[in-house]
């Protein structure tokens, strides 16, 4: 079996990081999300991936990536000319995907315990298409399911506002070749893009047997700022380690499952797991509480941080108190000491500043 990753979209809710980096690549505990996607795929035993890309950071998604050589699979990246839709993305890779079974899984979606026992069942099951579903609180939002007592699905329906039942479709769909006659049947949507759920819809439409199967771990979509933050919170709960590689100085105290990655240093500071510290990052005089990973290279003087993101090759110094935070590469924050009450920005488009 294939799988198809998507790693393309505009990633307007993750503007300005998204100007420059594709949302995909955004790190929880340190980490690409997109990495923890093909993980998972891998993990499955798939070796063949197609990756959906876009034209303005395709280039670094496959920077980042590669040829899959580091996962031991095959990667061939899809150029999506426009980001017309979850079923516009499967119709560019027509060609790569061919006739045969495939999973297709959302490069910005992770889901606890991986897709393995999903693709292990649908290769072996009659249906056309199974899809993963989650309870939640208020479905509105999301694409919506409707199921039979055997747990098939009767109807789709996008962004209900009166909402049938609280299953919404998670980021992780498994499809047969039928799907692409489903896909040259439908029209783009109101909003322009070719639906993936109007795919299946036609599916139902045309007969054909659509499975679901309900996910009860946990389903994270990383969409906004606060559901990155959710995520490096989640992931680093599950998997964060106590692993000291670097230098910590007899001043400072390293509580819990805290990664310190090698050739960091930690003076006269306290870590509190989980927590990850990438390579050559610089802690001094911190707090640097639960829920936080610092990207490679950062310097961070005299800062209290918790439940925050930091990338790489940041400068914080003798700010205080940050929380709940998600802060793009190469970003500075000071304290001018020249006594004024004021803030001095420098901020680019579309960056949003709580004081
Ligand atoms: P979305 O998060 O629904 O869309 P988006 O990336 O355009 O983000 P925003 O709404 O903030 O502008 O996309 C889900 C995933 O599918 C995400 O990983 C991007 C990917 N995608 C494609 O690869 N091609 C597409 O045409 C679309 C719409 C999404």
């Amino acid at each position: 079996m294939k799988a198809l990753i998507l790693s393309g979209g505009r990633g307007t809710r993750l503007r300005p990081l998204t100007y420059t980096t594709a949302k995909q690549l955004l790190p929880v505990a340190n980490k690409p999300i997109l990495f923890f996607v093909i993980d998972q795929v891998v993990e499955a035993g798939i070796e063949d991936i197609g990756i959906i890309i876009c034209p303005e950071t395709g280039e670094s998604v496959k920077a980042a990536v590669g040829d899959g050589s580091r996962w031991g699979v095959k990667i061939t990246y899809i150029l999506q000319d426009k980001p017309a839709g979850l079923a516009h993305a499967v119709r560019t890779a027509r060609d790569f995907l061919g006739d045969e079974r495939f999973v297709m899984f959302l490069g910005d979606n992770l889901i606890q315990g991986g897709v393995t026992g999903l693709v292990e069942e649908f290769k072996k099951n009659g249906g056309e298409a199974t899809i993963l579903l989650k309870e939640v609180p208020d479905p509105r939002q999301f694409g919506v399911a409707v199921l039979d007592e055997e747990n098939r699905v009767v109807r789709l329906i996008e962004k209900p506002k009166e909402p049938p039942s609280n299953l919404a479709l998670v980021g992780v769909y498994l499809f047969s070749g039928c799907i692409h006659e489903a896909i040259s049947r439908i029209n783009p949507s109101w909003r322009g893009e070719l639906e993936i759920t109007d795919a299946i819809q036609e599916l139902l439409n045309m007969g054909a047997r659509v499975d679901a199967r309900i996910l009860e771990g946990w389903w994270l979509d990383t969409g906004k700022k606060d559901d990155i933050l959710e995520a490096n919170r989640v992931v680093l709960d599950e998997f964060a380690s106590r692993r000291i590689e670097g230098e910590v100085c007899p001043e400072s105290q390293v509580n819990g499952r805290a990664e310190v990655a090698k050739s960091a240093r930690v003076i006269r500071s306290i870590i509190r797991g989980p927590v990850v510290i990438g390579e050559g990052v610089t802690i001094e005089d911190c707090f640097i509480g639960p829920f936080t990973a610092i990207g490679d290279r950062s310097e961070l003087r005299n800062v209290t941080i918790e439940h925050s993101v930091v990338l790489e090759d940041c400068r914080l110094y003798d700010v205080g108190r940050i929380e709940d935070s998600l802060i793009g590469r190469n970003v500075k924050v000071s304290r001018a000491n020249d006594g004024r009450q004021a803030l001095r920005l420098f901020l680019g488009d579309d960056s949003q500043l709580a004081v």
